[in-house]
């Protein structure tokens, strides 16, 4: 009973640019919170650059990064921290494949097919492994998750 609580999770979601403009904030947080996930951290920020290139460093070589940099600093961008049983595989599967455009036709009802444009705008973030989450909710947030919202950086 004691480690009832093990197989919790956290993630991180990100509603990018697209997202935000389009107006799918509300549709998203609703599918979030109907699908089991609590929401521990929400920020709206507008991402520079250099925090962009180093939050996709994995990504820095391939011939997309520019395109995603402009991309993901077009616009605010909500942060969110989700937590529940399997957060990271199961808002994976929520959003639906990388490429929105393919989404609208594999997947329908992911979060991608309802408000993603194509393979570059793709609407929403999430994390793909513990190792990525972790990394990625440190990387916005401060890593101690007892008080209250705190951006680890002044200024994304
Ligand atoms: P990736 O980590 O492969 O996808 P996901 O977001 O599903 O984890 O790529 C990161 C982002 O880079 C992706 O959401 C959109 C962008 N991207 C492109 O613009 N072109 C591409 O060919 C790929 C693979 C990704
Ligand atoms: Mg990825």
């Amino acid at each position: 009973l004691a480690n009832v609580d093990l197989e919790n999770e956290r993630t991180l979601a990100i509603v990018k640019p697209d997202g935000i403009s389009g107006n799918y904030t509300s549709s998203i947080r609703k599918v979030i919170l109907e699908s089991g996930f609590s929401i521990q951290r929400e920020v709206t920020v507008q991402l520079n650059e250099d925090s962009v290139r180093s939050f996709y460093a994995e990504h820095s070589t391939k011939s997309f990064f520019p395109n995603l940099v402009k991309y993901m600093t077009s616009g605010p961008v909500l942060i969110m921290v989700l937590q529940k049983v399997s957060a990271i595989a199961d808002w994976r599967a929520l959003i639906g494949p990388t490429d929105a455009r393919k989404a609208k036709i594999t997947h329908p009802d992911s979060i991608r097919a309802m408000c993603g444009q194509d393979l570059e705008r793709n609407c929403v973030h999430g994390s793909d492994s513990r190792e990525s989450a972790s990394r990625e909710i440190s990387f916005f947030f401060t890593d101690t998750f007892s008080e209250g919202t705190t951006l680890k950086h002044d200024e994304l």
